[in-house]
């Protein structure tokens, strides 16, 4: 689906959210049977945002693009579309049975920034390998880290049962047991083993950042919200 962006004309918004094309568009403008926010306009080159409400004979148009979120995803629920066993991030969002894919899955119990798209390009860009996207996690350990922990991720190395090291990673002490991790990779439970493999424990993970999408800290655990043109451009750049 291509990404529709505003602002755009008004004459190529409907036709972009109508059957009718841009010429028909025009005369449907002459013709006073268009409003912008309840006002009759007959200019074809105004300029529409998100914001405006348009109307052709009465009638509320949209144009229905591809949509974008994200999720402040509590424990407890599975990133799947479907599940036997577990609420899915679908079902919390209300969204189930919707054609929404999840740009990087989150373990049951981990929580915090989930990105959700329907632009299947878009959400290839965030979790292809190729592109190395750096996603950033806060953990909580059973034990602080020392430095031959740091250097260990830093360097990469390989997880029981792989053949290939993982990519350099950044780690750094928070504060205590806390520490801020950010991989480029995505295994199957990829942060958890790691530390596993250098003898520590996560007790909580929460991810805060995918690229340069930072979660938005205004969302509750379970609170959505659509992503900015910004965000949809920049994460994935
Ligand atoms: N790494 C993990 O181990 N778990 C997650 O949920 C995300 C990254």
């Amino acid at each position: 689906m291509p990404t529709v962006k505003f602002p755009m004309r008004l004459d190529k918004f409907l036709g972009h959210a109508t059957e009718l094309s841009r010429e028909l568009a025009r005369r449907a403008l002459r013709a006073k049977r268009v409003t912008v926010n309840d006002e009759v306009v007959k200019s074809a080159s105004l300029s529409i945002t998100t914001e405006d409400t348009v109307m052709l004979d009465d009638e509320v148009v949209e144009i229905r693009g591809p949509r974008y979120f994200m999720l402040h995803k509590p424990e407890g629920y599975v990133c799947a579309t479907t599940d036997g066993d577990y609420p899915t991030v679908l079902d919390l969002m209300g969204f189930d049975g919707v054609d929404l894919s999840i740009a990087g899955r989150l373990d049951k119990d981990t929580t915090g920034l989930v990105l959700l798209s329907d632009d299947g390009q878009w959400v290839h860009s965030v979790i292809s390998p190729r592109r190395q996207c750096m996603k950033t996690y806060l953990a909580e350990l059973d034990a602080a880290i020392d430095d031959t922990v740091v250097q260990r991720f830093g360097a990469g190395f390989t997880l029981r049962n792989e053949v290939k090291p993982t990519k350099p990673a950044t780690l750094k002490a928070v504060a205590g047991r806390q520490v801020e991790v950010s991989i480029g990779e995505g295994r199957y439970h990829q942060v958890r083993r790691m530390f596993a493999a250098c003898g520590l424990h996560v007790e909580k993970l929460h991810r805060i950042r995918v690229g340069s999408v930072e979660l938005d800290t205004s969302l509750a655990p379970g609170e959505y919200r659509p992503l900015t043109q910004a965000e949809i451009d920049g994460v994935s750049s």
